[in-house]
């Protein structure tokens, strides 16, 4: 898993007065609103005696008060009030008392957090052009999978399985399982993908009234993948290039730890905006995502080899999008920013609680009560 990215960590509406317990890289974080509504992120283990932070109450100054002995943490992470000594500074009770906390945005309906230390090179929280659009409705969902992240992600990557599982096959071309060259473009920590699939569309309901006359039309399919988030956006045209009537999707993948993903999927139309065709709007798109779900997880190892084709079976064109995928991982690795999984495990024999550092280790590098997550070496 990664840190020094932004995350999706809740959504807008689940966030209100309460704070909410959020899991995510394997760690623990408490969210919660201050009286103005900002949404905020710091780690849920009180330095104190490592009370649950989110189990505190938020205070009229914007603090988030531990539910043990009371003491308070603002949103920087500072410990502002200790209650039991009232009149004397935290600073000065316990030098350098501190919690970490974490860069937190609220956008589209989603809560964003930032996971790491270094958010001035991080990716940037993608643009959803389609939530400014008012020709376009959308519907949520939120689905916790018991699957890696990556194995997850592929779900939705992998063009081969496009017609073996979801029956959308590829156009122009005598195997319609053969993926079509793919017209693929790196952009930052994420790439750009076009490919043509046929006009396939389920049969029945409302949906089959979009065809014309039957006729399979050409179909142009764009898909863009960015760290941030872990967020695949697909976007195709129903009914054939130049219909005006798209689909879109975004789905974003939260490692929660290395073996469950929480996907949150926002599902965009421009056409039937009527609300009551929501419901089958939902469920169609539903459909493929428990498909999907079910592969993944299914799929062993548990957790993903995280490696390139580690066992020469790549083919040239059906895994070029999950080859560069892999490219960017390595970057990632790279930039020193993924957790060493299995150092911490041997770490974690000491029974000490290890947190995803905050923008305020940089300049503050102690005391801290918790260690951070290991990571592999930086090595650009
Ligand atoms: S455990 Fe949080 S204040 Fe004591
Ligand atoms: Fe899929």
């Amino acid at each position: 898993m990664f840190i020094n990215n932004w995350y999706v960590a809740a959504q807008s509406e689940d966030l209100e007065d309460t704070p909410l317990k959020v899991t995510m890289l394997g760690c623990d974080f408490a969210l919660y609103r201050t009286p103005e509504g900002k949404a905020a992120c710091i780690s849920n283990v009180c330095p104190h005696r490592g009370a649950s932070m989110a189990d505190g109450k938020c205070k009229d100054d914007g603090t988030l008060a531990c539910p043990y002995h009371g003491w308070q943490f603002n949103v920087a992470g500072d410990c502002t009030l200790i209650p039991s000594r009232r009149e004397q500074d935290p600073q000065a009770l316990a030098p350098g008392v501190k919690i970490d906390a974490y860069l937190t945005e609220e956008k589209y309906g989603l809560i964003w957090v930032f996971l790491g230390d270094d958010p001035d090179s991080a990716a940037p929280i993608p643009d959803i052009p389609e939530f400014e659009d008012d020709a376009f409705v959308h519907t949520r969902a939120v689905d916790e999978w018991q699957a890696n992240y990556h194995w997850a992600k592929f779900s939705n990557l992998d063009l081969v399985h496009l017609p073996v599982v979801h029956g959308i096959q590829f156009q122009n071309q005598e195997n319609p399982f053969e993926p079509p060259p793919a017209e693929l473009k790196r952009e930052g920590l994420g790439f750009n993908h076009l490919y043509y699939p046929s006009a396939g569309i389920r049969e029945g309901g409302e949906w089959d009234k979009l065809r014309e006359d039957g006729e399979a039309k050409q179909v142009e399919s764009y898909m863009k993948f960015s760290v941030a988030g872990w967020m695949l956006h697909g976007r195709v045209e129903i009914g054939g290039v130049g219909s005006g009537m798209h689909n879109a999707f975004y789905e974003f993948s939260t490692p929660i730890d290395d073996t469950r993903t929480m996907m949150t999927y926002i599902f965009f139309r421009n056409f039937m905006t009527e609300p009551e065709i929501n419901p089958e709007h939902l469920k169609r798109n539903m459909m493929n995502v428990k498909q999907d779900k079910a592969i993944a997880e299914a799929q062993r190892p548990k957790i993903a080899p995280h490696a390139k084709d580690p066992h020469g079976l790549y083919t040239a064109d059906e895994d070029t999008v999950i080859a560069l995928y892999w490219d960017i991982m390595e970057e990632m690795r790279a930039k020193g920013w993924q957790i060493d999984r299995l150092t911490l495990a041997e770490q974690n024999k000491d029974a000490r609680y290890r947190v995803i550092p905050s923008p305020k280790r940089q300049q503050e590098k102690g005391p801290w009560v918790h260690p951070e997550v290991p990571r592999f070496p930086k090595t650009i």
